[in-house]
């Protein structure tokens, strides 16, 4: 079988001798195809592959068409928007992720993020410290339990919402549950969004949640920017002075965002959240070892279009 690995934003090069030593010692063939400048390409390599790696690609239902061969796409990551899985689905192609593989490294930049904006951006104006401030998690998944854990850590209080837990389980991850947006967002100095980009939660943060934020807060989102609507949270901004947002995943409008209020947004150039050396060998390796699994044992455990 070929393995192809696509990668617009490349794994380490130790990761893709990972991942290359794994799919050979099963016998597979391997090929990479990384930074290609236009969806072409993708669609191009595709055309012989039997299953796919991907980072944050594009696999539409043009992708699909073309890879006659395919059988699987691993999303070495947790989210799978960018996949067509209706599409996947109807080509008989299972779609995996590799849930928690990068979980940590997007948790390190959670908090970094929130230190960054306490401190004004690095800049010398006197800044404010997290300890003490409570911390609301919207999502307590795989990530949001680990920025909760850090968190802990730098003397924060906990708050997470998290529709598909119980409040013991928030609790045994040494958060207070709570059981509103509304809820989440009145009581938090900081905002960490954990929620994947879904019909339900596309442009779910806008004015009314970010303006119930208390004084001084800040929203962080290392999550998709999908799930902000930016026009409310650039009026939200607007008419609260004391509010500030960090996202890594930069909004459309945000150099009217940096022009209107400074200090008080930032987003990374190109999304960096699960961009470490370890969240790369992690989720890299994962992904070749669960096709090298599929196609020895049929294994599905970490498929998403079921
Ligand atoms: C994920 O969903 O796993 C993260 O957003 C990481 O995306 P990336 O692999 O494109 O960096």
């Amino acid at each position: 079988m070929k393995v192809l690995v696509a990668t617009q934003k490349p794994f380490s090069a130790a990761a893709v001798a990972g991942i290359k030593d794994i799919v050979l010692a099963a016998g597979h063939e391997f090929a990479v195809l990384e930074k290609y400048p236009e969806q072409a390409d993708l669609v191009k390599a595709v055309a012989d592959a039997d299953a796919l790696i991907i980072r944050s690609d594009k696999v539409t239902a043009e992708v699909l068409e073309a890879a006659r061969n395919l059988k699987i796409v691993v999303r070495a990551g947790a989210g799978f928007d960018n996949v067509d899985l209706a599409a996947a689905t109807a080509h008989k192609v299972v779609v995996m992720n590799t849930p928690g593989q990068n979980s940590n490294a997007v948790a390190e930049l959670a908090i970094a993020m929130m230190i960054f904006m306490s401190r004004n951006q690095f800049t010398p104006a006197t800044g404010g410290e997290v300890m003490g401030k409570r911390l609301g998690i919207q999502a307590f998944g795989n990530v949001g339990r680990l920025v909760g854990a850090k968190a802990k850590a730098l003397g924060m209080e906990l708050i997470a919402l998290d529709p598909f837990l119980t409040p013991e389980q928030i609790e045994a991850g040494g958060a207070k549950p709570v059981f509103n947006v509304e809820e989440l967002y009145s009581n938090a100095d900081f905002v960490s969004v954990h929620i994947p980009a879904l019909p339900a939660t596309i442009k779910s943060i806008g004015y009314d949640l970010i303006t119930k934020m208390p004084k001084g807060a800040t929203l962080v989102n290392t999550a998709r920017k999908e799930v902000i609507d930016e026009e409310g949270l650039m009026r939200a901004l607007e008419d609260r002075p004391d509010l500030k947002y960090i996202t890594d995943v930069m909004p459309d409008n945000y150099e009217a965002l940096r022009e209107k209020f400074g200090l008080r947004v930032f987003a990374t150039p190109k999304k960096m959240g699960a961009q470490t050396a370890e969240a790369n060998m992690n989720a890299g390796l994962a992904a070749a070892r669960q096709i090298v699994d599929y196609f020895a044992t049929g294994n599905t455990r970490f498929q998403v279009n079921k």
